[in-house]
């Protein structure tokens, strides 16, 4: 066996780069194959919680090696691998390190790190994951997994359809595959060793394979090549090591340009000239059927469950391999029948008749696009896509392609960049490839730096029968999967309001106030009558979720991030209904209360008149016991329904309630449902002058800007609007907050205002009051929600 100097020159063709990687490994005059696979030894991780490391870690405790490791954060995957016996440690501490004869670092890793430093300085051996992997790999027939996209799919889908074959491979893929039960595993009892190979840093040329498996060959990582070039030649020196066969898609230009010439290479494809050829190709909803065809011969069909004309390639190179390892192709097909797929490969996050969620690792702009076109081909109504980009090195380098890889998806929403370990490349964001996206002509494109904004985004603009596909190999499916968690909940409010209810995920509720500000509702209920209204109250007890009723919305100010849990807003139906009998109207909690005026106005009834000034519901003018021109709700109403907390119905009559100045506390934990009105009889004369007044007393005193009605309670001792006037606090702004020069007690919003500037110019105002009059303002208007 060869000394592992000699075996890892790679660093010679592609030498990392300075300050993001770990720098040079040692010569080692150690036999690293031996070392790992026939001996035991104590073994530190350095960045353990890695996708690949983790990998290594699995291989290296089934091995028998006492492996610690170190990481700066803790996941499922050191969870599950402390439980199978690493030492994990939730920082890189040389201490813990000390004890280990070698160290393993993953790429993420850079030069400084104290463990490595140590290390250095102890003349302790350093390798590099893939050196390790290649070592481990060389005392079994390996098998490698090549090219830019498809890789662990295909990696996995090979490993599954050996383990079928009997052949007990080992294996080492690049994330969790359900199928496989761990994405590394060593059988001792098997020849071959199946490994994705990494050739985002070159190291793809320190394996020496017996066979090796090219799936396509294009421009990634640019951040690490210099173009496709040096791409291409790391490619063609893995192909010269492969001591077997090279199996090829003769499909992708690139890998078959470097392929074609070697003389053991194999070809699979869709054209006539390939050796292992796909014919009758049916793609179907997640996945696809095939023939195929070996040099003119059928060898039968198979069946995918994985989607997409992409992996009908990656399943090609699969049957060729394995065919080629001689087993039967009854067994491949069987074998690639059961696979499904690997984590955040098409992962399947939400499935109802009405919405599918789909979580995809892609972000490279060849990978989007066959995400998409198989999302497309699902037949699903819309595809709506979240897409965050990786990198700013590529999203740099390929602004191009990804400003054209959208072109089947009906709307995107694009936030900003997951940096992974790269440093910010000045002018380099996620806007840039929004605009890209538009400058391409795509009409459904919107930018969201932050990442939740993007799950309110989607969420908001969901139709029954719309796919979303969240897109990126950073964090973005963390969004997916909170809107998955969501959408159960959303649709089990769905079913209680049925098909005339209403219910609509993150539901700006800017667009439901009279003040035009406020962040999202998380469910946005709408019930249409009193039994569905019943319903929700005891859902959302049982569940443990919020509930907030809200009307018009123009008595409150809702915070920026929004209010948590649902937000019923009852409305149409019976909630909108008015009915007269003989002086007393009667209306549901969701009609206006100048509609209320208006129906007593074609009644004949009068003393209803001031409602017409109340921009408020019913329901919110019971809540808060609204007043104007020197009256207040509660000296009209004589019977109000409600419901409790258990959702039971109850009526009662005005004798029975406690009401107070701008308050009506039985609604604090009740909710209304309608109230009786009751007015005199009146000479319609008398009902339209006193209904002019009140519009002119508005028309003249309150401003018409968009705003929440009067924002204080009046005081005691003087009307609050006049004590703004004599503070001289009139057009006092924050931001796009200020007061209303028309009236004091007013604040307006000149545009795009926040809740947190009119939360600001409330506190400044108050401070005013106190300081100059001694006076201490209390908020009329209700101040609802969470921080933004
Ligand atoms: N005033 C000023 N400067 C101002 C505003 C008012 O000097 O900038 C003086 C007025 O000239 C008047 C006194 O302050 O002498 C009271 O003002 P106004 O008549 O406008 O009544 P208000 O008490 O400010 C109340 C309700 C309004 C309702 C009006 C009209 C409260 C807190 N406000 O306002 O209700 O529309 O009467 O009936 O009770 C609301 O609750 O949201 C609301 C707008």
């Amino acid at each position: 066996m060869k000394p592992v100097s000699e075996d890892c020159s790679v660093t010679a063709q592609a030498p990392p780069q300075t300050g993001s990687a770990a720098g040079s490994a040692r010569t080692l005059p150690l036999d690293l194959p031996a070392f790992l696979t026939r001996e035991q030894h104590r073994i530190h991780l350095v960045g353990v919680a890695g996708s690949g490391m983790s990998g290594i870690a699995a291989l290296l405790i089934e091995l028998g090696h006492a492996v610690s490791g170190s990481d700066k954060v803790s996941t499922t995957e050191t969870g599950r691998l402390q439980r199978l016996g690493l030492r994990f440690h939730e920082q890189h501490r040389p201490e813990h390190a000390s004890p280990a004869d070698l160290i393993v670092f993953s790429s993420a890793i850079k030069s400084d790190n104290p463990i490595l430093v140590s290390a250095r300085d102890a003349g302790k051996p350093i390798v590099r994951r893939a050196e390790a992997l290649a070592a481990i790999m060389r005392s079994k027939r390996g098998i490698v997994i090549a090219g830019m996209h498809g890789k662990t799919t295909t990696s996995a889908m090979t490993a599954h359809a050996l383990r079928e074959g009997g052949l007990h491979p080992s294996h080492y893929v690049g994330a969790e595959i359900p199928i496989l039960g761990i994405n590394a595993h060593w059988d001792s009892r098997g020849e071959y060793f199946v490994a994705e190979g990494d050739e985002s840093d070159g190291t793809i040329a320190l394996f020496h394979p017996e066979h090796t498996l090219v799936l396509n060959v294009e421009e990634e990582h640019l951040d690490f090549y210099a173009d496709l070039d040096a791409i291409e030649k790391v490619f063609a020196q893995l192909i010269t090591q492969t001591a077997g066969k090279v199996f090829y898609n003769v499909d992708d230009k690139n890998a078959a340009r470097l392929c074609r010439s070697f003389t053991r290479g194999i070809s699979y494809g869709f054209g006539e000239t390939a050796d292992y050829r796909a014919v009758d190709i049916r793609l179907k909803d997640f996945g696809s059927t095939f023939r195929v065809n070996h040099r003119g011969q059928d060898l039968g069909e198979a069946e995918l469950n994985v989607p997409g004309q992409h992996n009908v390639h990656n399943a090609l190179g699969v049957i060729a391999l394995a065919s080629e390892l001689g087993i039967a192709f009854e067994k491949i097909a069987k074998s690639l029948a059961q696979f499904e797929h690997a984590r955040r490969r098409f992962e399947i996050k939400y499935d109802s008749p009405r919405f599918l969620l789909v979580d995809d690792y892609g972000h490279h702009p060849t990978e989007i696009r066959a995400t998409l076109k198989a999302a497309r081909s699902i037949g699903r109504k819309r595809v709506l896509t979240m897409f965050q980009p990786h990198r700013y090195s590529r999203t740099k380098a390929l602004r191009k392609e990804f400003g054209r890889a959208f072109d089947d998806a009906d709307r995107v929403v694009v936030t900003d960049i997951y940096g992974s370990n790269e440093a910010p490349i000045p002018g380099v964001t996620g806007q840039m490839i929004a605009d890209e996206i538009v400058a391409h002509g795509h009409p459904g494109v919107r930018y969201e730096s932050r990442l939740e904004w993007v799950r309110r985004a989607i969420g908001n603009m969901l139709e029954s029968g719309d796919l979303v596909l969240s897109l990126g190999a950073g964090n973005i499916h963390e969004q997916l999967s909170a809107l998955a968690a969501d959408l159960v909940t959303a649709e089990k409010l769905k079913e209680i309001v049925g098909e005339d209810g209403e219910v609509c995920l993150y539901e700006p509720l800017s667009k439901h106030t009279t003040l035009r500000v406020g962040g999202p509702a998380q469910f946005w209920v709408e019930p249409r009558n009193e039994k569905t209204f019943a319903k929700l109250i005891r859902f959302c007890r049982e569940e443990n979720l919020p509930l907030f009723v809200m009307g018009r919305g123009s008595n409150l100010l809702v915070r920026d991030g929004g209010i948590r849990g649902a937000v019923v807003h009852p409305c149409g139906g019976d909630f909108e209904k008015i009915e007269i009998n003989g002086v007393e109207v009667t209306a549901g909690a969701g009609a206006k209360l100048k509609e209320v005026a208006y129906a007593g106005k074609a009644a004949g009834i009068g003393g209803l008149e001031w409602l017409e000034g109340i921009p408020g519901t019913v329901g919110g003018g019971l809540r808060m016991n609204a007043g104007a021109m020197g009256m207040q709700t509660f000296d009209n109403v004589v019977r109000v329904r409600y419901l409790d907390a258990n959702g039971e119905a109850h009526t009662k009559t005005r004798d029975e309630l406690e009401v107070y100045y701008r308050n009506f506390p039985l609604l604090a934990k009740n909710f209304a449902v309608s109230a009786v009105f009751r007015g005199e009889p009146a000479p319609l004369e008398e009902i339209v002058r006193k209904l002019h007044a009140s519009q002119e007393k508005r028309r003249t005193s309150q401003p018409a800007a968009k705003s929440a009605g009067c924002i204080f309670k009046n005081p005691d001792t003087c009307p609050a609007g006049k004590l703004v006037d004599e503070l001289g606090l009139k057009n006092l702004a924050v931001g796009k907050a200020r007061v209303s020069e028309v009236h004091g007690n007013f604040i307006v919003n000149d545009g795009g205002a926040t809740a947190a500037e009119m939360l600001q110019l409330i506190e400044e105002i108050k401070a005013t009051a106190r300081a100059k009059r001694g006076i201490e303002l209390e908020t009329e208007v209700q101040i609802v929600g969470e921080t933004g």
